[in-house]
């Protein structure tokens, strides 16, 4: 099939031509898709896109007007696909729903252990030549108690890490997990889990229900000095109202691989831009807040998974114009 990619890097461009046994007809754009740029896919199969390409009603009317058949997600979300208007104009959108629980489940024990023990600021300091300990005095895992909300792939490998430091794990989802109760985690809802809380971790999806889950009201229910950690979609959290509770001293350390408004900052080198997100730029001023720029998947196992489940979604649906990775409404 000929498919055209989106949003592409060097890191892309490696791992899908390394894998790409079945011979597709691979091109690579940097840009973004979104409506100025779908032109561009005309004449391809398939497009292959990433979280921050902009798929609107518009944008798929003109991938479908251009011979556009598929829609090749290579990530497992896909809040930013309009389903309802991919259906309407016969688009199939597939994605890889697992390529490495795992990347983002350590991700979430380097945000916090970065925090608890300040290395990003020990290892400027020493680089400096400055081996001062004043500021460095650090928090410890063990004993605290976890709250993970969403216990999907990624929420399950967190519990158990958790775990494994000698915490309390408290998990609230819409469905409950047996194994995790065999492990003597406890099932909970929301309130209880922001009321006993030392740690937050989101690992549920952006949905309807889940926007802003993370609110002024949330936090007034947390403990003094939480952490929270998102590893998950930015729109999980309100920024506005984290900044208060930042500002008040009620959130003690903030991590988050993941922004509300990160389509105009995430995946760019903008450091010679003037950055015109004031209050991203003020997050960044805060030393108990530490983001890193969506890089919790991106490890060397999962771009291998991500370009072999992508490609072979691509070949199945090639052969019988379905995929048992299609996202369906
Ligand atoms: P999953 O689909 O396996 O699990 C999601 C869990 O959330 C399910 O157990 C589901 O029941 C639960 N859930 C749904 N609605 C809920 C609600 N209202 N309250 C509480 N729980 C709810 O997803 P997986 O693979 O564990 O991924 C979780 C999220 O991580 C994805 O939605 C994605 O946004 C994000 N992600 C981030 C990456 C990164 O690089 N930062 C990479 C991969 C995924």
């Amino acid at each position: 099939m000929k498919v055209a990619f989106f949003n592409s890097k060097k890191y892309d461009k490696k791992s899908f031509t390394e894998r790409n046994m079945q011979g597709h007809e691979l091109s690579f754009f940097e840009y973004q898709l979104h409506e100025k740029s779908a032109l561009l896919a005309q004449g391809h199969d398939a497009v292959c896109v990433f979280v921050n390409d902009r798929l609107n009603k518009e944008t798929l009317s003109i991938l479908a007007e251009g011979g556009t058949k598929l829609i090749a997600m290579r990530c497992a979300g896909y809040n930013n696909v309009d389903l309802h208007a991919a259906k309407d104009l016969g688009l199939t959108v597939v994605r890889v729903p697992t390529y490495s629980p795992n990347a983002v489940a350590e991700h979430v024990l380097a945000l916090v252990l970065s925090l608890y023990r300040k290395t990003p600021r020990a290892y400027n300091r020493v680089r400096e030549g400055n081996f001062s300990l004043d500021g460095l005095i650090g928090c410890e895992i063990h004993g605290q108690t976890v709250g993970v909300i969403g216990i999907g792939k990624i929420g399950e490998i967190v519990a158990c890490i958790f775990k494994g430091f000698g915490c309390r794990v408290l998990y609230s989802d819409i469905d409950e997990s047996a194994f995790l109760n065999a492990q003597g985690m406890e099932k909970v809802d929301n309130e209880q889990l922001f009321n006993e809380s030392d740690i937050i971790t989101l690992h549920c999806p952006l949905l309807d229900a889940t926007h802003h889950i993370i609110d002024s009201e949330a936090i007034g229910k947390m403990k003094d000095d939480v952490t929270i950690i998102n590893t998950s979609r930015g729109g999980l959290i309100d920024t506005q109202a984290v900044y208060e509770g930042l500002k008040s001293k009620k959130i003690g350390h903030l991590g988050i691989d993941v922004y509300e408004e990160k389509g105009n900052l995430f995946f760019e080198d903008m450091s010679t831009e003037i950055i015109m997100d004031d209050l991203f730029m003020r997050l960044t001023t805060f030393p108990n807040v530490l983001i890193t720029g969506h890089q919790a998947f991106l490890t060397t196992r999962a771009l291998k998974n991500i370009a072999d489940v992508t490609l072979s979604n691509i070949s199945e649906f090639e052969k019988t114009g379905d995929c048992e990775n299609q996202v369906t409404l």
